[in-house]
This record gives structure tokens, C-alpha cells and sequence, in this order.
């Protein structure tokens, strides 16, 4: 049986309405009294002050299917499973049922015949493991035995895997997660749901929130037990049809045909930029057809907004597609959208005439860009570009710095990000403190001071690196957001786990020393002398900063930085996975007590 998007919204929400659950409507896609976060990034987040204690409206059981944002992964679109935006369906306790009845839903909702009717033996869990702030979670994983599930089939993780938060403080605990066995082979002894061989895959997460995160890290109980669940929509259509990609799911398949006939190209050929286009497309129209609403601009949401568009611009014109394309295929959005979400309609005319507007002020300058862009590489000695070019570029034809980037990345050549950054800096400098404009880049979405702590633990990481791996290790790309870091780096293999908690090991080491943080100004040739490692790029004759942290870690960056190490809380490295040849990608965060 084919599972549709529609099928599985509307069983969802029948199921826990005949549960005595209130069926609420979507919130806004800009989260409304909270300046922490620039987008809704999960159903819970426009419950939150509910979830603390106040009483909500319509009682203490809701389920919804909520618009989410995320664009921390953006550079990863086009592969076979990230979106910027995604609808996620969830239900709430909101100090009514706890987990056993959470389970027990969840479990016949998957099951039943009447529902979806999934077979049981493809279903394996994963619950808490416990640690000094959470007992394990036995009780869950009783209820998972008397629903059916056999103990080998539920697996024990700990908290970087089974315990929910949203950013670094408030409501969360521990959760249950539910994962689709699509048949393949374990991938070895080891093999369970947190691995990413693509044996399990994610379907449903219900997290038990029970306690409040403080800022100093400690763990108070809420006034209340809740539940909270999120079902990603497309990801579950995708894995429960068996399907490779979520691409493939019915919400995309009139838009992917649109920018088949717009292009006159096969997307076979084109998979990568025909699925951003897609993705990216389909964001811009729910950010400019949401209640609250966006426009492009050159700060916070509007920035990102104005990226989406700009790359989809891109790629647009790369395909050989005419102006106007872009708001051709937001229209088949609308259309696809229109029962289930109908403000896309109420505000066609708006994201119509946004997105053409925004694509005529983009296309203005997107071709001489383009043109400077190759002027330069083909002049320059080395393989990057300088943060000069890439400032220009910024400023005078409007590629946003992500674009540069990615059009160098294209081409076998990287930008010298920090030289960027200080142009930009020292831009908005000259232009006045109070400046409308903001440089989000690398440091997309809010989260000002977790940001900065963040990169200060990249310097640390790449330092650790360099002692447990070697010199060879080198910077090959940063991202930042305020959840986690993300460091790419030259090295041929994957890491041990030896050598990634040597890592972590040693990161943290550097951190308890609470080494001091100083930032000197010197010529390029001075720090290259000092010994300093970074991005000299084509910077000869020019000043830079230079970072210390102690005698642990020594960079050319623009800052800023935290004032010394022991800001900065515990780090945690929770991924370590291929980028490309030569080339591996660490995912971390700081967990701050
Ligand atoms: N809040 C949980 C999540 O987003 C359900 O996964």
C-alpha cells in the first residue's frame, strides 16, 4: 500500500482526536515572543510556555502537524534526505498521560490494521540509558515488551542519542524512538538504531519532559510530567513506502516535473540542483506565504530567506531555465498545499510577486557576478579565493557569502571565509555602528554567544586534532549554528574510537584549564612565523588576527571569541562521518553546565 501525505496527516490526527486530543492548527514558521531561535524548528517549540506549566486553551491533550524550518544542514540539501523545511506531526500531554500511554498509542497507531497497519517485527526502539541527571529507562522499555516488542529489538542509548532539548535550556528528558527496519543486513556486531548504515531509520521520537535545564546545566523537575512527540512527514512517507529518497514522496512530484518542462532537462541528470531547486523553492513559499510572513532581506530571517532564493536563482539559471521560473513552480506549490495548508493560497499573489521581484534584483547582477568571480580565479595564483573577492561579490552583485562558496567549491576552489568576514567587519564599521546589515554566514540563525563558544571550541577541536591525528589534519570547512559545530578536515580514514575520545578527551582537558584567550594584530608573514595554523589564503602584506588559547591552539580568524576556555562547558563530539575523498566531517556540541 502506498502511504500519501494527506493519508498519513489525516490518520495521525483522527487517531489522537479519538484519543481526547484537540486538534490545533499549525503556529506560525516565526516563532512568536522568542528572540532565541529565528525559525520554528519543531512542534514543541510554539508550546514551550505550555510544556512549563501554563494551561493552554484547549485542554491538556493537542496534536497538530506543525510547518518546521530548519537550515542548519543546508549545504546537505539535495541529498537523498535533508529539507529546510518539513512538516512534523506530534502529540501532547501536557501533564495528562505519561509514557505508558504514550507507547501504547504510538505503537497500535503503527500497528493497527485500522491505522497504519505496519508490520511489528520491522519496528525496533531505542530508550534512555541513564547517567548522573536520569535514571535508565526500564519502565519504557517494559511497555515496549508488553506492546510486543522483543528485547532485542530495544536498544539502551544514551543521552546524545535518546534525550530531547530544544537549544541548550528548558523543558526536556529523556525519550523513546521508534525506527523502521528496512531489511537491509546489520551492518556488523554492533549495528543498532544509532548507527547510520541505513538499517534503521528514524519514524517517531516521544520524548518524556520532565525536567527543566538550567543555565548552569543543572536538571530541575517541570511542574508537570508532559509527552511530546514528533513524526517527521515526509522522512516517514519516504521510509514507510520503501522509498529511496525523500524526494521521491507525492509532495514533490509535480514540482520536480515543473522544473523537468521549465528546463527542458531530465532530472535524472540534474538530481542535485533539480532537488535544491525543489527544496528551496517550497521554503521561500511557506516563509512568504506564513501569517506572520517574511520578505528577502539582508538580516535574520529575511537573510535566509533571500539565500534560499538567490541559490534556487542559481541553479535556475544554470539549468538553462527563463526568468520567472522560480515563482512558476512556488505556484505548483500553492496548488499541492492547498487543501492543508490554504494561507499558501490567501498569499499567492505575495509570494508570486516577492519571489519575481527578488529573482529580478538577483538576476541584475547574478551574470556580471559570475563573470568577476572567473576574472579572478583565473588570476589568483593559489586555490582561494581571497575574502576580498568574496566581500565584492557580497556587496557590489549580491551573492550571499554561502554562494560564493559553493559556486568555488564547483570550480576546486575554496574562500578565504575569514578575510571575508573581516571585510564585511570592518565594512560595517566604516558604515556606522547600527548598521541594518548583519553577517549571518557561517553563523547562520540567532543564537548569538552559543555561536561564539562554538567557535571557540572549533579552535580547540582542530588542535586536538592535529595532536591525535597529525599535522596533516587542516581545516577544510566550518559551519556553525547554535545547536552544534560542524569541522571538515583533510585526513584519508575514518577515526577510531579511540582516537575520537582521545579527542573529545582532550578538548575537554583544554576547557577545565580554563586557558586565557588573547587575540593579537600582526602582519600575515609574522603569524605565519609564530607558528599560527589557518588560512593564509592571498593575504600577503595584510594584518590579521591571531588567537591563542594558552599554548593549546593558535589561529588566524576574525574572532570573536569567548574571553577564556572554561566558559565553555562540556564538549561532546556526536558525529564523526566521510565529506568527501580525503575529507571528514566532526559534528559537536557543548553541553554547559
Ligand atoms: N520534540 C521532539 C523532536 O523534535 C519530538 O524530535
Amino acid at each position: 500500500m502506498k502511504i500519501t501525505s494527506q493519508f498519513l496527516r489525516e490518520k495521525f490526527l483522527q487517531f489522537f482526536s479519538e484519543r481526547g486530543h484537540a486538534v490545533i492548527p499549525s503556529a506560525s514558521l516565526i516563532p512568536e515572543n522568542d528572540p532565541s531561535v529565528l525559525f520554528t524548528t519543531a512542534g514543541m517549540h510554539p508550546l514551550i510556555p505550555y510544556l512549563m506549566g501554563q494551561k493552554h486553551p484547549k485542554g491538556n491533550r493537542l496534536c497538530d502537524v506543525q510547518k518546521c524550518v530548519r537550515t542548519g544542514d543546508i549545504e546537505e540539501v539535495g541529498d537523498d534526505s535533508h529539507l529546510t523545511f518539513f512538516e512534523m506531526l506530534g502529540n501532547w500531554s501536557l501533564g495528562d498521560y505519561f509514557n505508558h500511554q504514550s507507547i501504547a498509542w504510538s505503537y497500535e497507531f503503527l500497528t493497527s490494521k485500522q491505522y497504519l497497519g505496519l508490520d511489528p517485527d520491522r519496528i525496533s526502539v531505542t530508550v534512555f540509558a541513564g547517567d548522573e541527571d536520569a535514571p535508565r529507562d526500564d519502565d519504557s522499555a517494559a511497555v515496549w515488551q508488553q506492546c510486543g516488542i522483543p528485547k532485542e529489538r530495544i536498544f539502551y542509548l544514551p543521552k546524545k542519542n535518546n534525550w530531547w532539548i530544544a537549544g541548550t535550556t528548558g523543558p526536556c528528558g529523556p525519550d523513546t524512538e521508534i525506527f523502521w527496519d528496512t531489511g537491509k543486513p546489520a551492518c556488523g556486531e554492533n549495528c543498532d538504531p544509532s548507527c547510520d548504515c541505513g538499517k534503521y531509520l528514524e519514524i517517531w521520537n516521544n520524548v518524556f519532559m520532565q525536567y527543566n535545564k538550567q543555565a548552569d546545566g543543572s536538571y530541575l523537575p517541570l511542574a508537570q510530567k508532559n509527552v511530546d512527540t514528533g513524526m517527521g512527514l515526509e522522512r516517514t512517507v519516504c521510509v514507510l513506502n520503501g522509498y529511496k529518497s525523500v524526494y521521491d514522496i507525492d509532495l514533490f512530484a509535480a514540482a520536480l516535473e515543473k522544473i523537468q518542462q521549465l528546463s527542458g532537462k531530465k532530472y535524472d541528470d540534474n538530481v542535485k540542483s533539480m532537488r535544491i531547486i525543489a527544496d528551496h523553492v517550497r521554503t521561500a513559499t511557506f516563509l512568504l506565504g506564513d501569517p506572520v510572513g517574511v520578505v528577502p532581506s539582508n538580516v535574520d530571517q529575511g537573510y535566509v530567506l533571500r539565500r534560499l532564493i538567490r541559490r534556487a536563482v542559481r541553479m535556475a539559471n544554470s539549468l538553462g531555465m527563463a526568468k520567472g521560473s522560480i515563482a512558476e513552480i512556488a505556484k505548483v506549490y500553492v496548488q499541492v498545499y492547498k487543501d492543508a495548508y490554504p494561507e499558501l493560497t490567501q498569499n499567492a499573489d505575495k509570494i508570486v510577486s516577492e519571489l519575481n521581484k527578488e529573482e529580478e534584483k538577483f538576476s541584475k547582477t547574478l551574470v556580471a557576478g559570475e563573470k568577476e568571480f572567473f576574472k579572478v580565479i583565473s588570476h589568483i595564483p593559489g586555490k582561494t579565493v581571497p575574502g576580498g573577492t568574496a566581500f565584492k561579490l557580497y556587496d557590489t552583485f549580491g551573492f550571499p557569502v554561502e554562494m560564493t562558496v559553493e559556486l568555488a567549491a564547483e570550480n576546486g576552489y575554496t574562500v578565504d571565509v575569514e578575510g571575508f568576514r573581516q571585510k564585511f567587519a570592518e565594512h560595517q564599521a566604516r558604515s556606522h555602528a547600527g548598521s541594518e546589515q548583519r553577517f549571518k554566514g557561517g553563523m547562520a540563525e540567532g543564537g548569538g554567544i552559543e555561536t561564539v563558544y562554538l567557535h571557540t571550541a572549533t579552535h580547540l577541536l582542530q588542535a586536538a586534532l592535529r595532536r591525535v591525528l597529525g599535522d596533516e589534519v587542516k581545516q577544510k570547512g566550518s559551519n556553525i549554528t547554535p545547536e552544534r559545530l560542524r569541522f571538515d578536515f583533510s585526513f584519508g580514514r575514518p577515526m577510531t574510537k579511540e582516537e575520537i575520545e582521545k579527542t573529545e578527551a582532550l578538548v575537554n582537558q583544554a576547557i577545565e584549564q580554563n586557558l586565557p584567550i588573547t587575540c593579537e594584530e600582526m602582519p600575515v608573514e609574522d603569524a605565519r612565523k609564530t607558528g599560527a595554523i589557518g588560512l593564509f589564503g592571498d593575504r600577503y602584506g595584510e594584518v590579521v588576527k591571531v588567537y591563542s588559547m594558552g599554548d593549546f591552539s593558535k589561529e588566524i580568524c576574525g574572532g570573536p571569541h569567548a574571553a577564556s576556555t572554561g566558559e565553555l562547558g562540556k564538549f561532546v563530539i556526536t558525529k564523526e562521518q566521510s565529506s568527501s575523498a580525503g575529507v571528514r566531517r566532526i559534528k559537536a556540541e557543548l553541553h554547559r553546565e
